[in-house]
């Protein structure tokens, strides 16, 4: 045995207790002569005292410590004297007086200090991420990552009978909205295997199986531009269920939430979630995951300015558009220059301008009011609610880009202000998606989830008169203003399904070489199922207060999808391309 206890177990119930600690070494000071080592592990940290006149092998060797070597320590616990006791250390009581020590491995000085002290670019912690793991910090969120895991594990296991089932990695393409990372045969010149973007396919053959309620703790892989909340490798805690609807769904993931924030954070989350429509969701927050522990919505005054003078507004409401604003408490000091940039920042959207109004003690300051009745106005001004010190912004435009441009006004000014409490988990679900948005660029039907989410029974009958009008069976859990989940209730027709794929502009050949062997499949007895994948890395991000979901991944890729540590990607032999019938044209 290298050592006896942790480094985070001895207290004064050990003291006289023979005992070995081995770990890393945190700090080492000399106090006369004597040298006190903080010895580091996972556990914890304890003080070894290495006095001469104790053991002279001992005090000879810590001569040649540095942070960062690996030792092992004989010695005695004993009480530290008076004066001395650390009460901020489980450890504190006590320290090993050492009677002889052994160095394990040397170790070089490190890129950083192994502290959460220190501010450290992210470009050396995944260098080094190893030495970055090292750090509280990291472990914290590794500890917390593990429990959580464990929670649904068991949650979803033990209490409501799903069954983990392992799916390939080696497999064909399933289409969730981003490209395929590719892997050549060498047995098959010119074929390829694509990794899952999610297991969604085989989840659904496994119901056809009679699996009945399937999960899997899953990595998923996409090719897409990266994004502090985005990996191109992440996992899901993928579900299906089986002879279910949406509201079966609904109250096992709400419970699978409540168990893993009780074993991540201790917490209880109340249940149910509440619900919000997408329509809802943009017209009040701009987006279709809003942030709900802050107000400031989105208010419609298309009505109240359509008698304005205001050129802008008049035209605009002509052309279909509408007139929307929000109340920014407390931004009446914002100074020219801060409302000019933050017509700058809504012009990105877009939308015609921005107008502001501030409300101060004496009245209103607006380059808008010369174009209104002042009743009108101060009308204007009531039913959004101002008070002093607010300030109100206009924006005019198509609704869908007013709802986007002051959606991400919105957060901005949240964040800026400092208005998001903190400490709070809002997690609610939305629901009636449209099935279908249109891709201006390839003028056609896109799939809002994907092809083989279920269309909303009432309006089957749209499909081919109406598409773009039909709503879908698909659900996405919010948390923060993050979609930590998404999820839908399944086709499980074939006809149904090629109907689907028809509107999506495959043609018959594409439909069979693509999806023939799931059509097929369905043809052969499947149960109506339903499922969701909630995104692991989002959640675990936001419940350890990470600013990316990379602080919450042992090993993440980089910005640029590359992993910084061993230089993967990297380039081949020429034999193995030659193996794998590959020709690299630069
Ligand atoms: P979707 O594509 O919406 O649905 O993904 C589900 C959840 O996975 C997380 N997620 C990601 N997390 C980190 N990095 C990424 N690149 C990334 N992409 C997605 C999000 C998201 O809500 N098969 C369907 C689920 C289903 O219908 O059951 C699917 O994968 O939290």
């Amino acid at each position: 045995m290298k050592r006896t206890h942790t480094c985070g177990q001895l207290n004064r119930s050990h003291l006289g207790t023979p005992v070995r600690l081995s770990g890393w070494v945190h700090r080492i000071r000399d106090h006369g002569g004597v040298y006190f080592v903080d010895l580091r592990d996972r556990y914890g940290i304890t003080q070894l005292v290495l006095n001469p006149e104790v053991s002279p092998q001992a005090h000879a060797l810590a001569s040649r410590l540095r942070a960062e070597y690996v030792i092992s320590a004989w010695g005695a616990v004993v009480a530290r004297p008076e004066g001395t006791v650390n009460t901020k250390l489980p450890t504190g009581e006590i320290e090993i007086k050492v009677d002889r020590l052994e160095i394990l491995s040397e170790a070089k000085t490190p890129p950083f200090p192994i502290s959460d002290d220190v501010q450290i670019g992210e470009d050396v912690r995944l260098k080094y991420r190893y030495l970055d793991l090292r750090r509280p910090y990291m472990h914290k969120n590794l500890i917390l990552r593990h429990n959580v895991v464990l929670a649904a594990r068991r949650y979803l296991s033990e209490e409501e009978g799903f069954i983990e089932v392992e799916t390939p990695i080696l497999t064909k393409s399933t289409p969730e909205g981003a490209r395929d990372y590719l892997v050549p045969s060498r047995i098959e010149p010119g074929s390829f295997y694509a990794l899952p973007q999610s297991p969604q396919l085989l989840k659904q053959l496994l119901m056809i199986a009679n699996i009945d309620k399937y999960f899997q703790i899953c990595r998923c892989f996409r090719d897409e531009d990266l994004r502090a909340d985005r990996q191109p490798e992440f996992t899901q805690i993928d579900m299906e269920m089986s002879f279910v609807e949406q509201d079966d769904i609904f109250r096992v993931v709400e419970g699978l939430m409540r168990a893993c924030f009780k074993a991540g954070l201790g917490l209880e989350i109340p249940t149910p979630f509440p619900r919000m429509s997408h329509a809802d969701a943009a017209d009040r927050y701009g987006t279709d995951k809003p942030d709900t522990r802050y107000e400031m919505l989105l208010q419609d005054v298309t009505d109240l300015v359509r008698e304005s003078r205001y050129e802008v507004f008049r035209s605009t409401i002509e052309k279909g558009g509408v007139v929307k604003g929000i109340r920014l408490p407390g931004c009446a000091r914002y100074s020219r220059k801060n409302t000019d940039d933050l017509a700058a920042f809504v012009s990105g959207y877009a939308v015609l301008g921005l107008s502001p109004i501030k409300v101060r003690a004496d009245g209103f300051s607006s380059p808008l009011s010369k174009h209104f009745e002042p009743a009108v106005f101060e009308k204007l001004v009531r039913e959004m609610g101002g008070t002093e010190n607010d300030l109100l912004v206009l924006v005019a435009g198509p609704k869908k880009k007013v709802n986007e441009a002051l959606g991400a006004l919105r957060i901005r000014i949240a964040t800026e202000e400092r208005l998001i409490p903190e400490g709070r988990f809002d997690l609610f679900w939305v629901v009636d998606f449209p099935l279908f948005s249109y891709n201006e660029e390839e003028q056609r039907l896109d799939s809002e989830h994907h092809p083989f989410t279920s269309p909303a029974e009432a309006d089957f009958h749209l499909l081919d008169t109406d598409p773009l009008k039909v709503r879908s069976s698909s659900y996405d859990l919010v948390l923060n203003g993050v979609e930590v989940g998404s999820g839908s209730v399944r086709i499980h027709n074939s006809e149904v399904q090629k109907k689907i794929f028809r509107l999506l502009k495959l043609t018959e050949e594409e439909i069979e070489q693509r999806f023939g062997f799931f059509t097929e499949a369905l043809q052969y007895g499947t149960p109506p199922h339903a499922g969701i994948a909630p995104g692991l890395d989002r959640i675990i991000r936001i419940m350890a207060g990470a600013d990316s979901i990379r602080d919450v991944i042992a090993f993440p890729k980089t910005q640029r999808a590359s992993d910084a540590m061993s230089g993967s990607p990297s380039p081949v032999s020429d034999q193995q391309l030659r193996e794998l019938h590959i020709k690299v044209v630069k």
